[in-house]
């Protein structure tokens, strides 16, 4: 049955077994039985279960990984195959869940995507592997990720939420949900947890579309999907905080309201107070100005 909910409390033969953070088998076999590819690379192959799958069922397959020479984040999926492929899938790591080089396999490697230094290195290095991806998939294929979000000392990082804000909208495909099986969060006991535990990953597939005129403006429309989501979530800081004051207030005031509402978003820009007062002239359906210095939400 065709179903975005997948379960498979066994992992099969394929793989290695004892390879942490491996993938049973079965997701891949139903994954190709859907789609069906005529030749599949897997860039983070780990024990190789993708490999395993495809190559029983007759399907062409690559796989690449760092412990085996090859780095997502230096090296061209592409050049490396030679020809793009109908389904480009990856399983990296879930952020430092588990480290793998210098304990699963090898010495420890700093272009690991276990070893990011915090999350927003390990996204900004995961939007690039996809778009690596991407690059290697042929026109009218699918490239996507399994990945899991994670939970630790109270801080919940949706590592799905932002690989789908983070790659091109139009091209999103499908979002299956993965019920996980013997993790190791499983045996511990978590008495005094109020939220449930993550029992579930995803497997994200977007479409390639079959043509694409130019490169260079592909990727410039992608960074204005992500320009347009920085000043529309500046929008709605400025207008929330004029709800805040009741529709009304002084520049000055909402320059402080901003900065206690915004905390993060005023640490990664320095002028901040200038993008407050560019979101107030450039969004005159937004709000007004009723006088020098002050402004009002729009009728
Ligand atoms: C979750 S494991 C994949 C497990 C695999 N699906 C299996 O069933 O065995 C993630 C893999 O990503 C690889 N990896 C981490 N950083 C990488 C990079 N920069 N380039 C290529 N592979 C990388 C790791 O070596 C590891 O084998």
């Amino acid at each position: 049955m065709r179903s975005s909910v997948l379960s498979f409390p066994d992992r099969g033969k394929w793989g290695k077994n004892s390879w942490r953070g491996n993938c049973s088998g079965h997701v891949y076999k139903n994954l190709f039985e859907q789609l069906p590819p005529s030749e599949i690379v897997d860039p983070m192959m780990g024990s190789g279960t993708s490999i395993d799958v495809a190559k029983e069922m007759g399907i062409d397959a690559y796989g690449l990984d760092l412990h085996a020479g090859f780095n997502i984040l230096r090296d061209s999926i592409l050049e490396r195959v030679g020809k793009p492929a109908d389904l480009v899938v990856s399983h990296p790591p879930y952020g430092g869940m588990i480290v793998y080089s210098g304990n699963v396999w090898g010495d420890p490697h700093s272009d690991d995507l276990s070893r990011c230094k915090d999350d927003d290195d390990f996204h900004e290095k995961l939007q690039l592997a996809l778009l690596n991806q991407r690059e290697a998939t042929l026109g009218g294929g699918y490239y996507g990720t399994i990945i899991g979000d994670w939970r630790r000392q109270g801080k919940y990082t949706s590592y799905q939420a932002e690989c789908i804000a983070r790659m091109p909208g139009n091209e999103l495909a499908a979002v299956l949900i993965k019920t996980q099986h013997n993790t190791m969060s499983d045996s511990k006991t978590y008495a005094s947890m109020k939220l449930p535990l993550i029992m579930h990953e995803y497997i994200l597939l977007w479409c390639k579309p079959k043509v694409i005129m130019c490169y260079l403006q592909d990727l410039a429309d992608l960074a204005q999907q992500q320009q347009r989501r920085l000043t529309g979530t500046w929008r709605n800081i400025v207008k929330q905080v004029m709800v805040n004051l009741g529709g009304k207030a002084e520049l000055k005031t909402i320059y402080d309201k901003v900065a206690e509402n915004a905390p993060d978003r005023l640490a990664s820009n320095p002028n901040w107070q200038a993008k407050v007062r560019q979101v107030l002239n450039q969004g005159r359906d937004m709000f007004s100005l009723v006088e020098r210095g002050v402004w009002s939400l729009a009728a």
